[in-house]
């Protein structure tokens, strides 16, 4: 029969021996493991290397041809004055989207936060960066020949001095704020078709 210190002295040898052999100086090693695919998943790390593919990366592009869930396509007539003229010509605002009251609000939301800067809140061209000096050449959207095609082409590419704004707004989001520019175009020119409007005035009142 063993003594009762010399039981526990073997138990403390094996735990002791128990704890070396668990470890490793491989940083990556977690010992023993009991339902190792808890801790070592069969799937890629990010950005870690692997013998699956010829690059030995694991991050890889989409498949040729996705699409973004929720990606409304439109045609792409290219950024050049040719692709503008195109736009103008056969871009329409897809049946999709419709000037509800909801949409119309979000689009003005989207205006004053993307275009209104420079536009100014009643599309005369007077923002605040124009007011500032800090941007000049900005347009009365009365005085432009423009339908929601030729908008949402400027939007996506830009035109002259004004910047595209693609990467700011999605392709659905470019359609609303279209309607609400032609909305806001159509408030401008409406007085000046019925009456005379005065130029002063209309400055004025922005
Ligand atoms: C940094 C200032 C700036 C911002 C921001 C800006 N624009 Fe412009 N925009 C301009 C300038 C400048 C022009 C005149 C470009 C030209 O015709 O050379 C212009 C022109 C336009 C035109 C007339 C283009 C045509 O067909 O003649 C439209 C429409 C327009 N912008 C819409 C927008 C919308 C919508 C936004 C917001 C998504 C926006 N802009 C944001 C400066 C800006």
């Amino acid at each position: 029969m063993l003594k009762k210190g010399t039981i526990n002295k073997l138990f403390a040898f094996g735990f002791a021996g128990l704890m070396l052999v668990s470890c490793k100086q491989e940083e990556n090693h977690r010992g023993w493991q009991y339902m190792p695919d808890m801790y070592d998943g069969p799937a890629l790390e990010a950005y870690s290397p692997t013998d699956l593919f010829s690059d030995s990366t694991s991050a890889r592009t989409p498949v040729k041809g996705t699409i973004p869930r929720g990606f409304m396509s439109y045609p792409d007539f290219g950024a050049d004055a040719a692709g503008y003229d195109s736009a103008k010509a056969y871009l329409q605002m897809p049946s999709s989207i419709v000037a509800s009251e909801e949409t119309m609000a979000e689009a003005k939301e989207l205006y004053t936060i993307f275009c209104g800067h420079c536009h100014g809140d009643k599309g005369m061209g007077q923002g605040v960066l124009v007011k500032n000096e800090k941007f000049l050449g900005v347009p009365n959207y009365a005085d432009r020949d423009i339908n929601f095609g030729t908008i949402f082409h400027v939007i996506t590419y830009g035109k002259g001095v004004m910047g595209s704004h693609a990467s700011q707004v999605t392709p659905e989001e470019r359609w609303k704020i279209a309607l609400y520019v032609m909305q806001l175009r159509d408030e401008l020119t409406a007085p000046a078709e019925e009456e005379e409007a005065p130029a002063e005035e209309t400055t004025e009142s922005l």
